[in-house]
């Protein structure tokens, strides 16, 4: 791929992290010599200013029948879904005597069981067969599948167009974003809308958050090019609205051209990214450098920590960790394991790097002397929970916004 996904100007890649194993691919032993490898290299489009990964696996590689990622695992991200599930309740479907809703990238059902408890009338998408059915094992209506116009059609003849559309840090994850616009443009009602958040290129340029930038992150949205990018399928921005989680996010709110008067936060926001510079090839070079920093400082730590014979354990086997392991080549040598709370990825390796990932109670029983805090978007949930090992003289390496130690 050289040429713009949504655009289709050819496209140079402004950094590369050099070669990447599959985010979310956890791994045996046996498994590390057959391992996937691709190269990890981000563009921004000079027409639409869309960034975007250059090279990314094929789909079949990364979302399939044993996915380990779990949404409601996090007790915060279930509190934040079922507060985005009572906005649009409140905003979007009062209106509606039976309101339909369908949400793309159901994950677990996290945020469409607010629906389904209250007896709405609802339908989850979601490639990943084994998160699929824990969404169907929860009351919430899902089908194993990719969203396209196709599917669209499909699902407007049995159940009719729908009031709402979302998604949740899903729309990043397809390269094909015309065939979900279409497929959006023909399932939504006139009077619909389409709500989707996923983390704010914002955010990554001004944190140096460069661990969002993975296979499964092939765009890395802001106003601009969501505006740029949707507008030719006959859907317009009318809102904005920034969110905390994964470090920053965005939710964009779109609707049929015309139907809706765009709010005053959309033009706010698109004037603020102009300032930040988010479609000028100058403020991603300045961003490879802080990557490049940060490199250096979380390198430095590291070695001086081993030399010291500290312990040191990362903390949440994240998909993000992989693009800071394998950026960084951060070694077993360096980490002794990962704790982690998600069954599937417990006693297997981290993709690339193979640092063992552990349960919890490795962490808990036995602390170390510092833990990396790989799950950083999950940093306030985590502090909350982990006084007893600050107590007990552990320390944190944190990496965004800056390499630092703390208590
Ligand atoms: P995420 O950053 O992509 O949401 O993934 C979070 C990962 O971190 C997931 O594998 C679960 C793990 N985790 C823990 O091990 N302990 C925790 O307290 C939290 C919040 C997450
Ligand atoms: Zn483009």
């Amino acid at each position: 791929m050289t040429a713009c996904r949504i655009c289709q100007t050819p496209l140079e890649p402004f950094m590369t992290f050099g070669k990447m194993p599959i985010a979310n691919g956890f791994l045996s032993k046996e498994e590390f010599a057959g391992e996937y490898f691709f190269e990890l290299a981000p563009a921004l489009c000079a027409k639409c200013k869309m960034v975007q990964i250059i090279e990314q696996p094929d789909p079949d590689r990364m979302f399939h029948d044993h996915y380990p990622f779990f949404t409601s695992s996090s007790h915060y991200m279930t509190l934040h879904f079922k507060k985005f599930a009572e906005q649009i309740l409140q905003d979007n479907l009062s209106q509606s005597a039976d309101p339909f809703v369908v949400e793309l990238g159901c994950n677990d059902g996290v945020l469409l069981q607010n629906f389904a408890n209250r007896g709405i009338r609802h339908l989850g998408i979601e490639p990943s067969a084994n998160v699929a059915a824990a969404a169907n094992k929860k009351g919430v209506r899902t089908v194993t599948d990719f969203f396209n116009e196709g599917l669209a059609k499909k699902i407007v003849a049995e159940d009719g167009q729908a009031d709402a559309i979302m998604a949740a840090n899903v729309m990043c994850h397809i390269p094909d974003l015309a065939s979900v616009a279409q497929g959006v443009g023909r399932l939504l009602k006139n009077d619909g809308v389409f709500i989707f958040e996923d983390p704010y290129l914002g955010d990554i340029v001004e944190k140096t958050s460069y661990d969002q930038i993975y296979d499964e992150h092939v765009f890395l949205f802001c106003g601009l090019s969501v505006s740029n990018a949707f507008s030719p399928y006959g859907l317009q921005l009318i809102d904005v609205i920034p969110q905390v989680t994964h470090g920053g996010s965005m939710r964009y709110v779109l609707a049929p051209t015309g139907s809706r008067q765009a709010k005053p936060s959309v033009e706010l926001l698109l004037e603020r990214e102009r300032q930040q510079g988010l479609d000028r090839p100058e403020t991603f070079k300045k961003f490879r450098e802080n990557c490049e920093k940060s490199r250096r400082d979380l390198l430095a730590v590291l070695n001086d920590l081993r030399q010291k014979g500290k312990r040191v354990v990362g903390y949440g086997a994240t998909s993000k960790s992989t693009t800071v392991i394998n950026y960084c080549g951060i070694t077993p040598e360096h980490i002794e394991f990962i704790s982690d709370t998600t069954p599937d990825k417990q006693g297997k390796f981290t993709p690339g790097g193979h640092i063992p990932v552990k349960p919890y109670a490795d962490f808990k029983n036995t602390y170390p002397d510092y833990a990396l805090l790989f799950a950083w978007n999950h940093q306030v949930e985590i502090m909350e929970k982990e006084g007893e090992f600050s107590a007990s003289g552990g320390k944190w390496i944190n990496f965004v916004p800056k390499v630092e130690i703390s208590k």
